[in-house]
């Protein structure tokens, strides 16, 4: 094996043999070359709501290839499983009247929801509108916009000069929001914010903490976009984030969940009344989007994905997977085994208090993929995991630890 492939998020000078290869999946297990079986205790990457190896998906998108494999949906064009998967997104999410704006990354919708807010502000005639805010530990993809936007200081560094504009507030501090807005409110484009923080450490919302960014962004004129990029497709125990905590944005970036990853698919979902500013003038122009904006095959995986969804009733299934992944925390914690947990939903944080890295490869040494955060361990399996799968996940988690 040479190493020809340069891993994202990876010591370049780590060898290719030394990773992991991960060759099957089925449900919630995952397989590697020498057949030994993992319990996937973080979904992929926080997105395998459905499990793997599911069948109508993959049926779904080799039909869809036969017929047509991808075309442009630049104008003139369009295609069925683009316009469909956009409707059944909007029909799902808080914006049913609104539209769907197609990518293939997490990355690419949170560029494109940053470049929006701000076209939305210039077409208002607010030129001066530029400023972005967002919070620390805010994890918003790794392009330009992205990487601009990130709360992990690290991930920020070492790129050079980055998009101007963003200020950075502390995560939990509605006050430090209102300052800004008290300073230089007519100046604010967007706040950018997850629902629940995930890749950043699994951090819920303060109570209050969602209401009080809609109230300043509603009075300042500013647009407030919502990266549901972990939170969206049922992750926190309804469609997004935006109804589980009851916060209605005017974006809401989405990727991962929405084809639970067998093809890549993202989006923007805009609001009906940023819809009717965009629409406003006939000869308007959006200058932005991606070759494969709409990508036939992608969209097919997604309206296949939502469809086993709905039909087995994974948007609310987080509720249970919580419950169970709840009382395994609360018994690791009673036994002293962590610090402390957080998180709702299906996803979670074992607070361990010290480097969680050692641990986490115990514990993928004896069969559970779990993801280590500095100093916690993140917890988001697929929807479907089982009872018995969960408390593999925390016995094997409780062994390591001992
Ligand atoms: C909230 C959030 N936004 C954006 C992204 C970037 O998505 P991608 O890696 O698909 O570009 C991620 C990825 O984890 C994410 O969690």
């Amino acid at each position: 094996m040479t190493n020809a492939l340069l891993h994202p998020f990876s010591p370049p000078a780590m060898a290719e043999g030394d990773f992991i290869d991960i060759v099957r999946g089925e449900g919630s297990l995952v397989y590697d070359a020498d057949g030994k079986d993992y319990v996937d205790g973080m979904a992929n990457l926080w997105l395998c709501q459905v499990g793997h190896g599911r069948t109508e998906i993959i049926d779904a998108v080799t039909a869809q290839m036969h017929q047509m494999e991808a075309y442009n949906t630049f104008a003139p064009f369009t295609n069925g499983p683009a316009a469909r998967v956009a409707e059944m997104i909007v029909e799902r999410s808080p914006h049913p009247d609104g539209r769907t704006f197609l990518g293939c990354s997490g990355s690419e919708a949170v560029d494109t929801a940053l470049k929006i807010a701000r076209l939305v502000q210039q077409r208002r005639g607010t030129e001066g509108r530029q400023i972005i805010i967002k919070r620390t530990n805010g994890y918003h993809g790794t392009n330009f916009g992205g990487t601009s936007a990130q709360g992990i200081a690290p991930n920020r560094e070492g790129w050079g000069d980055l998009v101007p504009h963003f200020l950075e507030v502390p995560h939990d501090d509605l006050e430090a929001m209102a300052t800004i807005f008290a300073e230089q409110g007519d100046r604010v484009a967007a706040v950018l914010t997850e629902p629940l923080q995930g890749a950043g450490g699994v951090f819920p919302p303060a109570d209050g903490y969602l209401e009080g960014l809609r109230r300043l962004c509603d009075d300042n004129g500013a647009l407030l976009i919502f990266d549901e990029v972990i939170c969206g497709f049922g992750r926190t125990g309804e469609w997004f984030g935006a109804q589980t905590f009851g916060v209605t944005p005017d974006l809401i970036t989405f990727a991962k969940g929405v084809t639970s990853g067998y093809l890549p698919l993202s989006g923007v979902i805009v609001s009906r009344a940023v819809c009717a500013e965009l629409e406003e003038d006939p000869g308007f122009l959006l200058r932005t989007g991606y070759t494969y904006s709409g990508h036939q095959a992608s969209c097919a995986a997604g309206i296949a994905n939502l469809r086993i969804m709905t039909d087995e009733g994974l948007d609310q299934r987080a509720n249970h997977v919580g419950e169970r992944l709840q009382e395994g925390l609360r018994a690791l914690e009673a036994d002293g085994h962590i610090e402390s947990w957080r998180g709702m939903g299906a996803v979670y944080a074992a607070e361990l208090g010290r480097d969680s890295i050692p641990v986490r490869n115990a514990i993928l040494e004896a069969g559970v993929i779990v993801r280590p955060i500095g100093t916690c361990l993140a917890i988001c399996p697929p929807l479907v995991i089982t009872d018995d799968e969960i408390g593999r996940v925390i016995d094997t988690m409780a062994d390591a630890l001992r």
